[in-house]
C-alpha cells in the first residue's frame, strides 16, 4: 500500500472528511469540541459510553462514508509507543473502502515530542510489502492529509523519511531471492548508492585473493558467481577522524555448501545476507540524512554452493589475519566470510568501534526467539549503549556470554582453529569466540546474531512480515543518542 502525506495549513472540512483524532487515555471527548462538528460531537459522545474504553484505538462509522477515529494517547507515551499505535491504525484503516484521511495534530495533546511524527513513521513502516514479483500489486493508496499547528520541522521530517528509505533498503534486499541477488548483482546494487554521496569500494576475487582473503573466498568458491568485499564509506564531519564501523554477513544463499543442509526450509536461507542488508541500509540512511558522523559500512558478499570447485571439510585456509582455520562443516560459513572483513575492516580503517551483524547461527533462535537478537562483546560501554538504543526503538539484544574458556572447542589440532565445536552446545557463543580472534588490536567490537529477528513468519509490531530490516533503527538510534 502507497502512503501519500500532504501537510495542509487551513482549516479542514470537519464535517466531509474521515478524521483522525488524538485524545487522552480516559477518551474525555471534551477535548474535541472545536476539532468536530456539533452534531459529530453528540454522536460519539453518545455511543462512546457504549464502547470499551480499555482500547488505544475507536471507530466510529458516522456514516456509510465517513469514520472518525479516536487514538488514546495515555501518560508517559514513549515514542516507539507512538509508533506502535500508528501501526495498529494502519491495520484497521488500510481495511476501509474509503482512504483518505484527515489527522487534526492540534488534538496530539504534547506529551512527548513530535507525537505525529512518530505516528506516522509507525504507519509507513507497518505498510512495507514486498511485492515486486506479484503480477497482481496492491495498487491503492492511502491519502492522509495533517492540519493544525502541532507539525514538527521539516528536518525531523527528513529523518524519519531517511530511517524508512534506509530499513525499505535492507527489506527489499532481504526479500530478493538467491537467483536475482547473487553477489554480482548485490555488488552492483551497491554501487549504486554513490549517487547519495557514499565513497564505494568493491575488491573482487582477484584482489581478493591478493589481499590473502582465503577464509572469505573459501566459502564463495563453489559458486559460479563472483565474491566480493564491499566498503561504503560517509564522512559527514569532514575530518579524518575514527569512523565508527558496521560489518556484515552476505551470505546470497547458503546452501550449506558440502555439508549440504537438508531440504526442508533451505530456501529460509535467501536472507543469510540480512546482516549485510542491515549495514548497507543504515548507511544508506546515515547518507540521505547527512549524519554528523563518520562511519564505514563492509560487507562480504559470497554464495555458498556446493560444487566441483567448492570448499571440503578438512580444508585449511590462510585468513587475512595470517591465523589458519580448518574448516570442519561447510555450512559454518558466516564465520569465515566475517573473519576477514572484521580483520581488515580494523587494520584500513582504524575505527572507533566495530559491530558485525549477522545471520549466524540457529542456535540463537533456540536461546532467544524472535525478542531480541543476541549481543557478544568485549565492551560494557559498547553493548549498554546497545542495549538501551535497542529498548528505546524496539529493536533489543540480549547480551550473552564470551569467554576464553569456551576457546578450548574451537582449537584445533591440525590448524590454529577450527570452524565448529565438536563437542556440542553452546553454539552461538563458540561463534562468537572464533569472530572475537580476528579482533587483532583489541578495538571495542560488538556482534549482533540476528538470526531470529531478520525475518519474521507472523509480522512484528511494525513490520507485515518478511523482511523485517531489523538494526537499522537500532544501529541509527546508537549513532543518534552516543555519536553525534
Ligand atoms: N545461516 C546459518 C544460520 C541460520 C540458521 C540463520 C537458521 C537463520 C536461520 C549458518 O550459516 C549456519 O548454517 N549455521 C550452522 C552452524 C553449525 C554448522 C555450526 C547452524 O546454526 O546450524
Ligand atoms: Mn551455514
Ligand atoms: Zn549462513
Amino acid at each position: 500500500m502507497n502512503i501519500k502525506i500532504n501537510f495542509k495549513k487551513q482549516v479542514f472540512n470537519k464535517s466531509s472528511e474521515n478524521l483522525i483524532l488524538f485524545i487522552d487515555e480516559n477518551f474525555n471527548i471534551s477535548s474535541l469540541k472545536k476539532s468536530i462538528s456539533s452534531s459529530d460531537y453528540s454522536y460519539v459522545s453518545d455511543l462512546l459510553k457504549t464502547r470499551d474504553l480499555k482500547k488505544k484505538i475507536i471507530t466510529f462509522d458516522i456514516s456509510s462514508k465517513r469514520k472518525i477515529i479516536l487514538v488514546s494517547l495515555r501518560k508517559n507515551l514513549t515514542h516507539s509507543g507512538v509508533e506502535n499505535l500508528g501501526a495498529d491504525c494502519y491495520e484497521i484503516i488500510k481495511e476501509f473502502k474509503r482512504l483518505d484521511f484527515s489527522i487534526n495534530s492540534d488534538t496530539a495533546i504534547n506529551r512527548s515530542k513530535n507525537i505525529i511524527g512518530h505516528f506516522l513513521h509507525g504507519i509507513k513502516l507497518k505498510s512495507y510489502t514486498f511485492e515486486k514479483y506479484k503480477s497482481k500489486k496492491n495498487t491503492k493508496n492511502i491519502t492522509i492529509n495533517i492540519f493544525g499547528k502541532n507539525i514538527s520541522k521539516s528536518k525531523d521530517w527528513a529523518k524519519f523519511n531517511a530511517i524508512e528509505e534506509g530499513t525499505f533498503y535492507a527489506r527489499d534486499l532481504v526479500s530478493e531471492p538467491g537467483n536475482v541477488l547473487h553477489p554480482d548483482e548485490y555488488a552492483k546494487r551497491i554501487n549504486s548508492l554513490k549517487k547519495f554521496g557514499l565513497k564505494i569500494n568493491i575488491y573482487d576475487e582477484r584482489k581478493l585473493k591478493k589481499l590473502g582473503m582465503n577464509t572469505l573466498l573459501g566459502v564463495g568458491q563453489g559458486s559460479i558467481r563472483g565474491s566480493y568485499l564491499v566498503t561504503m564509506e560517509w564522512n559527514g564531519l569532514k575530518n579524518k577522524s575514527r569512523p565508527l564501523a558496521f560489518v556484515g554477513k552476505g551470505v546470497c544463499f547458503d546452501t550449506g555448501g558440502i555439508s549440504l543442509k537438508p531440504a526442508k526450509f533451505m530456501e529460509d536461507m535467501t536472507y543469510d545476507m540480512a546482516g549485510s542488508a542491515v549495514v548497507v541500509g543504515l548507511m544508506k540512511n546515515l547518507a540521505l540524512r547527512k549524519a554528523k558522523v563518520n562511519a564505514v559500512g563492509v560487507v562480504g558478499l559470497v554464495e555458498n554452493m556446493p560444487g566441483g570447485n567448492a570448499q571440503r571439510p578438512g580444508d585449511i585456509v590462510k585468513s587475512y589475519s595470517g591465523k589458519t582455520v580448518e574448516i570442519l562443516n561447510t555450512d559454518a560459513e558466516g564465520r569465515l566470510v566475517l573473519a576477514d572483513a572484521i580483520t581488515y575492516t580494523e587494520k584500513k580503517f582504524k575505527p572507533k568501534f566495530i559491530i558485525d551483524l549477522a545471520t549466524l547461527t540457529g542456535a540463537i533462535i533456540v536461546s532467544l526467539g524472535s525478542e531480541y537478537a543476541g549481543l557478544f562483546s568485549n565492551d560494557d560501554k559498547l553493548s549498554k549503549q546497545l542495549i538501551d538504543a535497542g529498548e528505546k526503538v524496539e529493536e533489543k539484544v540480549w547480551r550473552m556470554p564470551l569467554n576464553k574458556n569456551y576457546d578450548k572447542l574451537i582449537d584445533s589440532k591440525n590448524a590454529d582453529m577450527q570452524n565448529i565445536n565438536y563437542v556440542g552446545g553452546a553454539g552461538s557463543t563458540t561463534a562468537a569466540q572464533f569472530l572475537q580472534r580476528f579482533i587483532l588490536d583489541k578495538t571495542p567490537w560488538a556482534h549482533l546474531d540476528i538470526a531470529g529477528m531478520a525475518f519474521s513468519k507472523y509480522g512484528g509490531a511494525l513490520n507485515s512480515g518478511g523482511a523485517t530490516g531489523y538494526g537499522v533503527r537500532l544501529l541509527n538510534k546508537l549513532i543518534e543518542d552516543n555519536y553525534e
